[in-house]
């Protein structure tokens, strides 16, 4: 059995919830990227208005990562869209940590436009072994995309690796 670890990113929660459930499903160990700073609900219904803004904004500081990546073999990803790419807090993540060698399979969640996000995410994982990912879909605050569907891409997922 592979050693699996589920990493995410999550402002307002959605993210979490995915990664929670992925959990349940397949288990492994669950760890969320932290911004030193948590953005205001403020902020991020600004930005979700003003793309410029969050392509001018620097990568924000992180927390400690609490894990040590090498004690696992299999990485579930996730972060939200941020104007069509990958959330700041994800980017700065995969910029100051390693994965190279690492399964990873990607999961986004977003407003159904998920643009060039996970081209940009897998363009971030040099020398890793990216699988198939999954797109979670919300459409005006309703998840469009099932818990049935998550839960067998997640099985999927680790009966391949
Ligand atoms: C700054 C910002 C930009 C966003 N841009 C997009 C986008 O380009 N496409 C999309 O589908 N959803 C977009 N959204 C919506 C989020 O992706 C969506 O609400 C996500 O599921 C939130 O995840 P979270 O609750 O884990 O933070 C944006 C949200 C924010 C805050």
């Amino acid at each position: 059995m592979s050693r699996i670890l589920i990493v995410y990113y999550s402002a307002t929660g959605r993210t979490r919830q995915v990664a929670e459930l992925i959990q349940k499903t397949i288990g492994g160990n669950l760890v969320s990227i932290r911004t030193k700073v948590p953005y205001s609900n403020e902020l991020l219904a600004r930005w979700k208005d003003g793309h410029r803004e969050v392509k001018d904004e620097i990568l924000p500081e992180l927390n400690d990562f609490p894990v040590d990546l090498n004690q696992y073999d299999v990485i579930f990803l996730g972060t939200p869209v941020w104007w069509y790419s990958v959330a700041l807090p994800m980017k700065k993540f995969l910029v100051t940590h390693d994965l190279s060698g690492k399964i990873i399979f990607p999961f986004l969640t977003g407003d159904n436009a998920a643009g060039n996000a996970f081209y940009d995410l897998v363009g971030s994982l040099e020398n890793c072994f990216v699988k198939t990912g999954l797109q979670v879909r919300f459409i005006e605050n309703r998840q469009i995309t099932s818990d049935w569907q998550i839960q067998n891409w997640a099985k999927t997922a680790v009966e391949k690796s």
